[in-house]
């Protein structure tokens, strides 16, 4: 490494995630205390190919820790998919100066970063997603926040669900991944759990289920099921779909509820704080002292670093044990 001062930009990219300012706090904090030069990238790849890119200095993250979303605002970029937006990224990094990129999100994110990457960046991806569905990472920044909101939000519906002696339909996030909805089922003790990563049978997995629970006297139903199961080729178009089946073929009143973005928002919790500040300062460290073209991951509970190849070409796993502990657990 020579004497010049690295200069390493940083951006968020995809769904915000609660945490992903405590990781980009800590990078730039992290960053100048190496010496290194930080830059902000606002709106993701987009504002990479738009020249979107301020100087960030130690009080531009004050008290931004606790705050959810992102500070540099997040898109969805379709023309970075392609040749000459990378190419206009890439312009932008070598105008300002930039070699280093350290990208926050998810596996998309982290797809674009290899382009980067082939194009001769500098590369550190921090996983940043509620939906916790990196592969290669046993969790990514804002999962903790977002099951804690859904469990706050399915306790609320619990109250007037049992004053009722209701079925509630409870529709959560997640994209293919069941994860969000496997942790909340449990934590909330759901009658039932739905997720992408099963074989859906309405009968069996429904309408045995609430009878055989109903059976045993239960009076009132919980349902979490993941987005993922819901599309125009699966047994429902939507969780209202499902929740008029519901009603119609046990005669139990059924309500629906889509809690939606509220899963994405609030203040991180402490884990998602700690994990992204710790992936913050490793991403800075890394680039600053030459090691880059890494992807950040928690393996067996602890923050490591990963070839960004490697990472990429691993498998996502779903764990089946604690799903099937929570089918048993809420009969
Ligand atoms: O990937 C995070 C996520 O919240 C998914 O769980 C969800 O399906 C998607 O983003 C929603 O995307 P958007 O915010 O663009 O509507």
């Amino acid at each position: 490494m020579n004497d010049k001062k690295r200069c390493i930009a940083i951006l968020s990219s995809g769904g915000d995630a609660p945490g992903m300012n405590a990781a980009i706090r800590a990078a730039v904090r992290e960053g100048i205390a190496r010496g290194c030069r930080m830059l902000g990238v606002q709106r993701g790849y987009q504002g990479l190919i738009d020249n979107e890119v301020i100087e960030l200095e130690l009080r531009s993250v004050s008290d931004t820790i606790h705050r959810g979303g992102t500070m540099l605002y997040t898109a969805r970029c379709d023309e970075f998919m392609y040749p000459e937006g990378q190419q206009k990224a890439l312009a932008t990094l070598k105008a300002h100066g930039a070699d280093a990129l350290i990208v926050v999100g998810g596996d998309g994110t982290f797809r674009g970063a290899l382009d980067l990457h082939r194009l001769g960046v500098d590369i550190v991806g921090i996983p940043g997603t509620i939906d916790n569905d990196v592969a290669c990472s046993e969790y990514t920044i804002g999962y903790d926040t977002s099951v804690n909101t859904v469990i706050e939000m399915v306790d609320r519906l619990r109250d007037t669900a049992q004053s009722h002696e209701r079925c509630s339909v409870i529709e959560v996030m997640g994209r293919k991944c069941g994860n969000i909805a496997l942790s909340s089922a449990i934590a909330t003790g759901a009658t039932a759990i739905l997720v992408p990563e099963s074989e859906f049978d309405y009968e069996r997995d429904i309408l045995d289920r609430l009878a055989f629970t109903r059976s045993m006297g239960k009076r009132h139903f919980i349902i979490i099921a993941a987005e993922g199961i819901f599309g125009e080729r699966q047994r429902f178009v939507s969780s209202a779909n499902m929740a008029s089946a519901i009603e119609i073929d046990t005669g139990i009143p059924t309500r629906t509820t889509i809690l939606g973005h509220v899963q994405r928002g609030g203040s991180p919790t402490a884990r998602d704080r700690i994990t992204a500040s710790e992936m913050g300062f490793m991403a800075a460290e890394l680039l600053a002292t030459g090691r880059g073209n890494r992807i950040l991951a928690v393996r067996n509970g602890k923050v490591c670093d990963l070839d960004i190849e490697e990472a990429l070409a691993a498998e996502r796993s779903f764990d089946f044990s604690l799903y099937h502990m929570a089918q048993e657990l809420s009969l």
